[in-house]
């Protein structure tokens, strides 16, 4: 009896171990079901640019938040920014850094300058807990047709110097080097026909050879909204993805969208020099809001939102049906008011988000979020504005104009753009704030021989912002000691509530 009773308790025991095994295999395979279903094969991951030219800089631990709440796990930089890598350090976020072109010469010429960027660039981030860099993006579109060739000697040369000191640090299997190029290194009227410039074949010959033997995609940036900035004949619903009247018919294909012939330029170049197989990730694209006549706020979420829709279905191109691009990064994460408006005023306003982290329309990232969510606790200056005084002669106002637009951005008021036909006195109240909040408001700035005042009333009309500007500053929060004992008060309450509960 009593060892029948044992072997009746061991075969129930047993029994109840089978069921638990057998329920642990179970959820082993939904574990795997679910782990494949939340990385389907081919899916594109969509990134951003994170650019910081700009005169109102964000924290860089604000925007990594900013980064995090929209479930955006992958960036870009245009520079190894310490400031910006240590803000991404545990993040889990990938980054991809950037060497400037201006820097490709000197790494070209010196395997200890190479040792020495990756050393003081990838190495001390890349550990437990560190910053996730994994591509490092030598030079940006350096073989750009303005360039005139002046950087296009120094690209392959730098890759393999770099190459080599990633290898010297262990670091060659987990960090791949890429070249960023714009879409100017191809060319064709059909896409099937796709060819690099004839003068870039040789290099662009060892530049896929090198990114293929490294596991490397090959890293292009396409722009719509310049085809049909540039080219007034340009089919504008061809830029976007809602369908076109003016289809691109090539042989039996036929493109409904810029985006995806010019892909398909792309593959048919590749394919010439036999890669055509190689694996693309699109490293800048998106809309700009204001600056021009076609850039503005439906236009962009349209597009975007056209784009990450496209993408994420997984449709491919006619010529990589089914394969959409590895990832795509848009540009950009926020406006970038201080950069060049050489290609013009709307270089300064790709931002899904204004230069302070809000949003500036609703779009799907497709990351999980069905909005954007806007920047948490951003440190604005006090709310004031500069403006021109009412009561003052403004005709001699010129050269402080001048002086203020060159400083600041002033790019909303010319034509096209969001401020223009705010009148003469509007322009030149914009024109000051501007300048004021460039110089943190300090208050001889909205001087201007005794031409402006200061208000505390938002001067902004419509769609024109006038803004208030934001403080990087670290220290400021030395200045807000109310911040660190909020916490500490709300961390004693729980505390305490910890305890009553019982
Ligand atoms: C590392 O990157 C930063 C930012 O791009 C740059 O200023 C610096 O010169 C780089 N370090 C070396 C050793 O080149
Ligand atoms: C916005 O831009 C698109 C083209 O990019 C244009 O068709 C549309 O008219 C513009 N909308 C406004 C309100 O200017
Ligand atoms: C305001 O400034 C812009 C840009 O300089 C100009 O195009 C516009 O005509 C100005 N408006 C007036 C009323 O002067």
């Amino acid at each position: 009896m009593q060892l029948k009773g044992t072997h009746k308790a061991l075969f129930f025991l047993h029994k109840h171990k089978m069921a638990r095994l057998s329920r642990t295999l179970l959820y082993l395979i939904l574990a795997v079901i679910l782990i494949i279903g939340s990385f389907p094969v081919g899916e594109s991951a969509i990134g951003v640019n994170w650019g910081s030219i700009s005169v109102h800089r964000l924290m860089p631990s604000t925007v990594v938040d900013l980064l995090k709440d929209n479930k955006i796990k992958k960036v870009k930089l245009f520079d190894a920014d310490p400031d910006a890598l240590k803000a991404l350090m545990g993040s889990g976020i990938e980054v991809m850094v950037g060497i400037p072109n201006e820097m490709l010469a000197a790494l070209s010429s010196s395997t200890d300058a190479s040792d020495l960027w990756v050393r003081q660039n990838v190495s001390r981030y890349v550990v437990k807990g560190g910053a996730d860099i994994r591509y490092v993006a030598v030079g940006n579109e350096p073989f750009l047709t303005s360039y005139s060739g002046q950087f296009q000697s120094f690209v392959v040369p730098a890759l393999l110097n770099l190459q080599q000191s990633l290898v010297r640090a262990n670091l060659a299997g987990y960090v791949k080097l890429v070249v960023p190029c714009n879409a100017d290194a191809y060319e064709s009227s059909l896409p099937s026909q796709g060819a690099f410039r004839p003068e870039l074949t040789q290099i662009m010959t060892q530049l896929v050879s090198f990114l293929n033997s490294n596991g490397s995609p090959f890293i292009v940036n396409i722009y719509p909204f310049l085809s049909l900035y540039g080219n007034s004949d340009f089919p504008q619903d061809y830029a976007f993805f809602e369908g076109s009247t003016h289809p691109v018919t090539d042989g039996s294909n036929v493109y409904y969208n810029a985006f995806d012939g010019n892909l398909d330029t792309l593959v048919a170049a590749l394919n010439k020099l036999g890669y055509g197989q190689m694996p693309i990730v699109i490293g800048e694209v998106g809309w700009p809001t204001d600056g021009a006549v076609g850039a503005n706020l439906s236009a962009a979420r349209a597009f975007n939102q056209g784009l990450i829709n496209h993408v994420l279905s997984n449709k491919g191109t006619p010529l990589r049906p089914g394969v959409p691009p590895m990832d795509i990064y848009l540009f950009s994460l926020l406006d970038e008011e201080a950069k060049s408006t050489l290609p013009g005023n709307f270089e300064r306003h790709w931002g899904i988000f204004s230069f302070d982290g809000q949003a500036k329309y609703a779009l799907n990232l497709g990351l999980g979020n069905r909005l954007l969510k806007n920047a948490r606790n951003v440190e604005y200056l006090p709310s004031r504005w500069c403006v021109a005084d009412p009561s003052k002669d403004l005709t001699n106002v010129a050269n402080h104009l001048r002086i203020a637009c060159g400083a600041a951005d002033c790019t909303t008021l010319d034509y096209g753009g969001s401020c223009n036909g705010i009148g003469a006195k509007g322009n030149i109240s914009y024109a000051f704030n501007s300048y004021y909040q460039v110089q943190m408001q300090n208050a001889q700035s909205c001087d201007f021989d005794g031409l402006g005042m200061v208000t505390f009333r938002d001067p902004s009309v419509g769609d024109c912002r006038f803004l208030v500007g934001v403080t990087d500053s670290k220290n400021s929060l030395a200045f807000r000691p109310s911040h660190r004992w909020t916490t500490i008060w709300t961390s004693i309450l729980w505390g305490m509530w910890f305890f009553l509960r019982f």
